[in-house]
């Protein structure tokens, strides 16, 4: 059953969406060469608890964190740990706030240091590919609409959009139907409704699409090793467009690179 939300509950998934791309914004002030994810995590963890919120993913399905942190050729579900981050690296950190029993899922890709040409394509595209998927969002579009726009945009480039993991459903729960595929053909799949509220969050590698997980159970890469980047915004549907909950108030969506 796909959920139909009205305006009380957008408002609820807009505050917990606030908190969540908060956090990113705190986490945007300290990254550097040399911290380590863990740091990440401790600032995502307070924030998220300074502002009457919870980390969904702390202890969901036995997750040992605030947030995933997924470095370079890590697709998603990178844990935070003693690991530093060093001069070049590209990471994704995402955070999901639980707020007066409501969700806000959100993630971003940070630049550390001076990072090749190679991989700042490669998240240029991926952001864009989501925005882009985003833009086409009202009442009646196809899910394979949203598929083949971020599909399209990226294979253009030469990069390739990942099978194994998808967006989502939210709101009360973190996780609910429908699941949103970020390749596919345009008029297929359901139709999507005024009041859905789902994920957007491509993950795009640099080279093959195939993924595998880590002996830690989380942890998902590249097979063939090369760089993956992602982006994720909580959405919600309107008759003539769209709310996009997890916006940067401080502009911070696509973090440039300090040294910029
Ligand atoms: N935030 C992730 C998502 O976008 C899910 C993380 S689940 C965790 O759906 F357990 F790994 F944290
Ligand atoms: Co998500
Ligand atoms: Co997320």
């Amino acid at each position: 059953m796909i959920n139909i939300y009205d305006n009380q509950s957008f408002e609820k998934v807009r505050e917990a969406g606030s908190v969540a791309s908060g956090a990113l914004d705190e986490v945007y002030k300290i990254i550097k060469p040399g911290i380590s994810t863990n740091k990440i995590d401790e600032i995502c963890y307070e924030f998220l608890n300074d502002n009457n919120s919870y980390s969904a993913p702390l202890y969901y399905r036995g997750y040992p964190k605030s947030c995933c942190t997924s470095i370079n050729h890590t697709v998603c579900h990178g844990v935070p740990s003693e690991k530093t981050l060093k001069d070049g690296d590209i990471v994704n950190v995402d955070v999901t706030a639980f707020k007066n029993g409501w969700h806000g899922d959100t993630s971003r890709m940070f630049l550390v240091g001076d990072v090749s040409v190679k991989a700042l394509n490669l998240v240029k595209a991926t952001y864009d590919s989501m925005m882009k998927a985003i833009e086409i969002l009202k009442d009646g579009i196809a899910l394979g609409d949203i598929g083949a726009t971020i599909q399209e945009h990226v294979e253009k480039e030469g990069f390739s959009v990942v099978r194994d993991f998808c967006g989502h459903g939210v709101g009360k729960k973190f996780h609910e139907e429908p699941n949103i595929l970020h390749y596919g053909k345009r008029g297929e799949g359901l139709k999507i409704k005024e009041g859905m509220i789902f994920t957007i969050e491509p993950m795009i590698n640099y080279g093959k699409f195939e993924t595998k997980v880590l002996q830690d159970g989380w942890t998902a890469v590249t097979r063939d090793k090369s760089l993956s980047a992602q982006f994720e915004h909580t959405v919600g549907i309107k008759k003539n467009g769209y709310e996009i909950f997890t916006l940067s108030k401080k502009g911070l969506d696509f973090p440039p690179n300090k040294n910029d």
